[in-house]
């Protein structure tokens, strides 16, 4: 977009002799109006123009969520204007006379970064696509290796060990396993070891006979007759006590039990999905876990990572949060502003993603719309560190934006630089020159937790 006629045409005709197709717009409102059918991958505009200016109309394709690079003109004198315009998220700037050499390089490599950031945002949609389960948010690598896994584990009828941090949620995966197994219409019951007293655990778990004594009037049937056909979720597997834990292991290899206090010997067609926050094998070491029952419980174990390792889950689960909470609220809120949303990608998480739910719920409370601020968060979710070299939403700066393709690129690639360039078309050499660029980038950033079925002995 230019005003000036004569320029405008020059640069049309030397563009379209370099392949690309071309429109032209006398001022900023007609070259918007052309937007939405041409659909351009790129836009070359001056900064100087009556009526609507570049800047402004930077800020107008930005604010209409259109994924195109912006290229801006201006004269020598005026290079402060440009910052300002790459600031606000121009690609780049070209001072006039236009030299059409530059010109040409420049246009060519905004297609390339355009075509590779859109591949890479496709590559993530349709492995988020391959393994969703409609409840459970997480297209980061890390979420995906648990994801893929989910159908045969589901199939199956073997036991489950779900382990990771308090509010990384292992009960959700628990009870998608269920809900996606042959099972889905049997009982899904839980039962929380650590809540109980051995006694109590004990019948709540295989029932109890009769004994006035012990003020047990009548017979009780435990967990693992009334989940029969369907699934026992044992949350906080490590508090049980050992007694219990002998009994458990029996059940788990013969499907046989006997009521507390009981003879008759009973069974159950029950599968069993055991959680724990703690390192079971540790305590097998330790010796305060049965050896033969961590095997029993861990045919396959399923790890969630905390979310600081998977900080491209953030937003997501953010925003499925979002509408979870503001859909009860009634409100109706576009998302986040772009500070909250750096807030909620800086942070650590230390209480995973119930903490990420809890402050989201929270926003919702205070959120007057349309979109929830940094002000709307509970200030435990400490405001960005400035000058850090944390991940920025793409949009703002060049650089910005390609750390964000080599970081998330690499995070696809579980850490590969060579695939990683395969990907982005850029050299081994040049990936791993700007990683020490990004030396003092968060760690947790390329952390790459591994997630294997293990086999019992
Ligand atoms: N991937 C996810 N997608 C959507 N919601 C999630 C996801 N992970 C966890 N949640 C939500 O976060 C909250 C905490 O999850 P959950 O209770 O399953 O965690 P947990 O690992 O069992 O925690 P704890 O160890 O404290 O018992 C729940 O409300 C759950 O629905
Ligand atoms: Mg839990």
């Amino acid at each position: 977009m230019d005003d000036d006629a004569d320029s405008r045409a020059a640069l049309a005709e030397a563009l379209r002799e370099g392949g690309y197709v071309v429109e032209t717009a006398a001022d900023a409102f007609k070259g918007l109006g052309k937007l939405p059918d041409f659909a351009p991958d790129l836009v070359l505009t001056d900064l100087k123009m009556p009526g609507m200016d570049g800047l402004e109309l930077l800020r107008k394709i930005h604010s209409g969520g259109n994924d195109l690079a912006v290229v801006v003109t201006t004269a020598f004198a005026d290079v402060e204007t440009a910052v300002t315009a790459l600031k606000e998220g121009a690609a780049d700037y070209l001072t006039k006379p236009l030299d059409l050499t530059v010109l040409s390089v420049v246009v060519a490599r905004e297609m390339d970064r355009l075509r590779l950031r859109r591949e890479a945002g496709l590559l993530r949609a349709r492995l988020a696509e391959r393994y969703s389960f409609s409840n459970l948010v997480g297209s980061s690598p890390a979420m995906q290796n648990v994801l893929k896994v989910l159908p045969q584990v589901a199939a199956s009828k073997a036991s489950v060990l779900v382990t990771g941090e308090p509010g990384t949620g292992k009960e959700l995966l628990a009870t998608t396993i269920h809900e996606h197994s042959p099972r889905a219409k049997e009982p899904f019951l839980k039962l929380h070891c650590a809540a109980l007293a051995e006694p109590l655990l004990g019948s709540e778990l295989f029932g109890h006979e009769s004994d006035a004594s012990q003020g047990n009037p009548g017979r009780r049937e435990g967990r693992l007759q009334q989940a029969a056909g369907g699934t026992l979720f044992l949350d906080e597997i490590s508090a049980i006590p050992p007694a219990l834990q002998v009994r458990l292991v029996r059940f788990l290899r013969e499907h046989a039990f006997e009521r507390m206090g009981g003879e008759e010997t009973l069974h159950a067609d029950v599968r069993v999905i055991a959680a724990s926050d703690h390192n079971l094998h540790e305590e097998v070491v330790r010796g305060s876990f049965r050896e033969d029952l961590f095997y029993q419980l861990n045919v396959v174990n399923l790890e969630l990572p905390p979310l600081r390792a998977r900080p491209s889950d953030i937003l997501a689960l953010a925003m499925h949060f979002l509408r979870k909470y503001g859909a009860e609220d009634g409100k109706t809120l576009e998302g986040f502003s772009d500070e909250a949303m750096q807030r909620l990608a800086a942070y650590e998480w230390p209480g995973n993603v119930r903490e990420l739910e809890n402050a989201v719920a929270h926003a919702v409370v205070l959120a007057s719309g349309p979109r929830v601020t940094a002000m709307d968060l509970p200030p435990s979710v400490g405001p960005a560190p400035v000058g850090t070299a944390g991940i920025r939403i793409p949009g703002s700066k060049m650089e910005d934006i390609e750390r964000h393709a080599i970081l998330t690129t690499l995070e696809a690639t579980r850490g590969s630089t060579t695939k990683a360039a395969e990907v982005l078309g850029m050299s081994v050499r040049t990936i791993q020159y700007r990683l020490q660029q990004y030396h003092s980038a968060p760690k947790s950033e390329l952390h790459m937790p591994a997630v294997l079925p293990k086999r019992p002995d």
